[in-house]
């Protein structure tokens, strides 16, 4: 049985890595997906395969930074579906490996601002829209970053620690509204981005790799697989929670 049947659901960085491999387990769960990224050939392509796969897609071209593009693409969504029922806010950079004192400017606005003004803009217009509509779902992309820290990415895990803060927050201000928001906190996870921590050093990979419980980096499917189940009915009774997607790594 499908878990999420005709539900409309938007997700963020859909063009790559964990937000494509998570739309289109949501089209699995016969969703219907509206796919953002900044990148139009990467976003156009994850559309292209769910809709040869027999799903519902449409590709917005939206750069999660920028409020005008933000407020564009959930009206978008909504002229296209008529409303707004689950959206994974996943769109996010790495930004430079520098300790705190070395960290440009241009790094610290970069990083803060896509991932964590970049969720907050995307919360913004998507609870107005679930409270005209009764409730919805939002998951949105933190990480183990988001609970401890990291020698040498302190924006990132500033940015990723602020969006637990923001994902706690309105989960309190809007559980009663019906509108249930949670975050994914994922370790080391196979996509481009995993690159940018590894540097594509097998050295610095096999390090990461021995910090992990398990022993291996996780698949972006397993991620999508924690937030189909925090969109689904089955996580009812769920809202304000840091789900660890993180081979043990959080354990140690
Ligand atoms: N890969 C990991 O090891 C890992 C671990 C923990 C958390 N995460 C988080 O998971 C999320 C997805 O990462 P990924 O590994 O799939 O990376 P990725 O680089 O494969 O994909 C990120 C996508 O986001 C898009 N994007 C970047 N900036 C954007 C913007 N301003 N507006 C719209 N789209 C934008 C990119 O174009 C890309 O398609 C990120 O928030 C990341 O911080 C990743």
């Amino acid at each position: 049985m499908p878990r999420l049947e005709g539900k409309v659901v938007l997700v963020t960085g859909a063009g790559s890595g964990i937000g494509k491999a998570t739309a289109l387990a949501f089209a699995r769960e016969e969703a219907f997906l509206a796919l953002a990224d900044v990148e139009i050939s990467r976003g156009e392509d994850a559309a292209d395969e769910i809709i040869a796969a027999g799903g519902r897609a449409v590709f917005l071209k939206a750069d999660v930074c920028n409020s005008e593009q933000v407020k564009n693409m959930i009206d978008q969504v909504v002229d296209t579906y008529g409303r707004l029922d689950c959206a994974f806010n996943n769109a996010g950079v790495a930004g430079d490996q520098t300790r705190t004192a070395d960290c440009t400017e241009e790094n610290w606005d970069r990083t803060i601002a896509t991932n964590l003004k970049g969720v907050w803009l995307c919360m913004k217009y998507e609870i107005s829209q679930m409270l005209k509509q009764g409730g919805g779902a939002i998951v949105n992309t933190s990480s183990v970053a988001g609970l401890v820290g990291l020698w040498g990415w302190s924006a990132y895990a500033a940015s990723k620690h602020g969006v637990l803060g923001l994902t706690k927050s309105a989960a309190l201000e809007y559980a009663k509204a019906g509108v249930r928001i949670n975050a994914v906190c994922p370790s080391i996870v196979n996509t481009p981005m995993a690159e940018s921590f590894t540097g594509g050093d097998p050295r610095v990979q096999e390090h990461i790799l021995a910090q992990q419980p398990l022993g291996r980096m996780g698949t972006p499917e397993e991620v999508a697989a924690a937030v189909i189940w925090l969109c689904s009915e089955e996580a009812a009774f769920v809202t304000g929670h840091a789900l660890a997607v993180d081979g043990g790594f959080l354990a140690r």
